[in-house]
């Protein structure tokens, strides 16, 4: 039997990542986390692709799309992502990337270029896909599509927690004032906004755990 495609979509640190890779386990599914494709191209243009000024150059990172492999391996199964062999799962973590990441992942150019490949992973099925627009856009037709959402006191709380627990300094104003502007670009984008699909359910896990989430979810998802 043909295994599900499930896409969770949502506002930033709301636990989709993680709520997703339980989830996977759990199923037996593949997991993909979209918003690290994002990462890794906005950490390749920071390395590789900036003007005099200091600022990403579109026209260069367009250009550069036949340099770039993102490529997910699966290390003692957890999916480590590595651009042209190199694993930049921590880098693409760093606050220099989340600032500029939703800049990046506007542009159409960049959209096109990351599409194909996530439907293509989701062909044969079996794979929860987290991100922005994956039930609006990248899966239209995903089985189950979830949309999750949280007040920003405390998707700030989660962020900032999470950063820490890298290792990576943070600032917890700092990392609010990040969540804020992203979401806005995010959401305010031409293409493929963050928004919710209108067949998706909608979960507010502000003042539930992670687990209570995860329950909530596979409660919808019927066996497999
Ligand atoms: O999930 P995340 O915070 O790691 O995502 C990083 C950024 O990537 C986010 O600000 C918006 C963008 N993104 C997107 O535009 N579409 C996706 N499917 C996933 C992420």
């Amino acid at each position: 039997m043909k295994k599900p495609v499930i896409a969770i979509d949502g506002y930033s640190s709301t636990g989709k990542s993680s709520i997703s890779k339980v989830i996977a386990a759990k199923l037996g599914l593949i997991h993909l986390d979209t918003g690290a494709l994002y990462r890794g191209v906005t950490w390749f243009a920071l390395q590789n692709c900036l003007n005099d000024s200091g600022t990403i150059d579109l026209e260069k990172l367009f250009s550069s799309f036949d340099q770039i492999e993102l490529e997910f391996k699966n290390l003692d199964g957890e999916l480590v992502l590595f651009l042209n062999h190199i694993d930049i799962s921590k880098a693409i973590r760093t606050n220099e990337v989340s600032e500029n990441v939703s800049f990046v992942a506007k542009q159409k150019e960049v959209r096109d270029f990351l599409l194909q490949s996530q439907r293509n992973l989701a062909e044969k099925g079996g794979i929860i896909m987290d991100g922005r627009d994956i039930g609006t856009v990248v899966l239209p037709n995903a089985e189950y599509k979830f949309f999750l959402t949280a007040s920003i006191d405390e998707r700030t709380r989660r962020r900032y927690q999470e950063l820490i627990s890298l290792g990576i300094e943070a600032d917890e104003q700092q990392v609010k004032e990040n969540l804020i502007e992203r979401d806005r670009i995010d959401s305010e984008r031409e293409i493929a906004p963050l928004k919710q699909a209108e067949d998706a359910i909608v979960i507010d896990n502000t003042n539930i755990s992670k687990k209570e989430t995860i329950d909530e979810i596979l409660s919808h998802i019927q066996k497999i």
